[in-house]
């Protein structure tokens, strides 16, 4: 059974007078404990489809299903409870948060809001989130702007799976971060899919990451899906136009870090 299941989904934005679809007639499914990459180029509805999975913005037509429910029917309690099952991960941590707010407080906030611990409980449960990705638990008492972009983006992970997620969308979440972090961060995103079966709608230009991460990609050209398929068997043989356009301008696509022998662990 899928995890989610997005069909027909469409989102127009009206640009100089005329009504350009960012996203047009998309449709995938995640099962669970997958990571689904969504890449194409600039502009061709990647963050747009996030939004739209994260109901973050509301489509002009499609529907989704999440866990089994009518994602975009839902609302009050129903919505609020299906959300902490649905996290995100943003390029720009420093953006998404408060930049004066503790490291504590950004991952206080998801188990208050959502019940997951009380008041007395939740430094501990802070701890142990800080630790399972990585990071020291005295960490917790610096400000978010004090902290590197690397450390940033594993506080924005211990929040996202604060809430114990089946899935997590992840718009360009390693992008920003220089090759050796990205490799961490990559590490313990593949680690944390292994240890709780979180599946990943991940969005990423870097084909090489993709093909290091991702199960299947789907991609997109104009808002328009172009291919979709083995993330492997796409990025190695592309069969689109923008598909080979994309590896022609890749810089190297040999990266191999899925070493949990799942289906796609193939030796490059
Ligand atoms: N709020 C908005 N209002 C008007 N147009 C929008 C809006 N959001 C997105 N668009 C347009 O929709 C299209 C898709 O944008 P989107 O941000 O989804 O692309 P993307 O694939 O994420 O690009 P990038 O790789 O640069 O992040 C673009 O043409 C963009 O200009
Ligand atoms: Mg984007």
């Amino acid at each position: 059974m899928s995890l989610l299941t997005a069909s027909n989904l469409t989102k127009r934005y009206s640009r100089g007078g005329k009504t350009v679809a960012a996203v047009d007639d998309v449709s995938f499914a995640i099962a669970p404990g997958e990571t689904l990459a969504l890449a194409g180029p600039s502009g061709s509805g990647k963050s747009t489809v996030a939004r739209l999975v994260l109901r973050l913005i509301e489509p002009d037509g499609g529907g989704i299903v999440f866990e089994g429910d009518d994602f975009l029917a839902l609302g009050g309690t129903a919505l609020r409870t299906r959300r902490a099952r649905l996290q995100m991960v943003f390029q720009d941590p420093l953006a998404a948060f408060n930049p004066r707010a503790t490291v504590a407080r950004v991952l206080d906030d998801p188990l208050r809001i959502h019940g997951i611990a009380p008041r007395t409980e939740r430094p501990r449960r802070i701890a142990q989130l800080l630790e399972r990705v990585g990071l020291a638990a005295a960490l917790a008492q610096r400000a978010i702007h004090e902290i590197s972009g690397g450390q940033r983006q594993r506080v924005a992970i211990a929040r996202a799976i604060a809430t114990k997620p089946s899935l997590i969308v992840l718009d360009e979440a390693v992008s920003a971060l220089d090759v050796s972090v990205r490799g961490q961060i990559l590490e313990l995103l593949l680690d944390l899919q292994r240890e709780q079966k979180i599946a990943y709608l991940f969005i990423s230009h870097d084909l090489g990451v993709v093909r290091a991460i991702a199960h299947r990609i789907v991609l997109l050209d104009a808002g328009r899906i172009a291919e979709s398929g083995d993330a492997r068997a796409v990025i190695d043989a592309p069969r689109s136009a923008i598909g080979k356009a994309l590896v022609a301008a890749a810089p190297r696509l040999d990266r191999n870090i899925r070493q949990d022998g799942s289906s796609t662990a193939r030796q490059s």
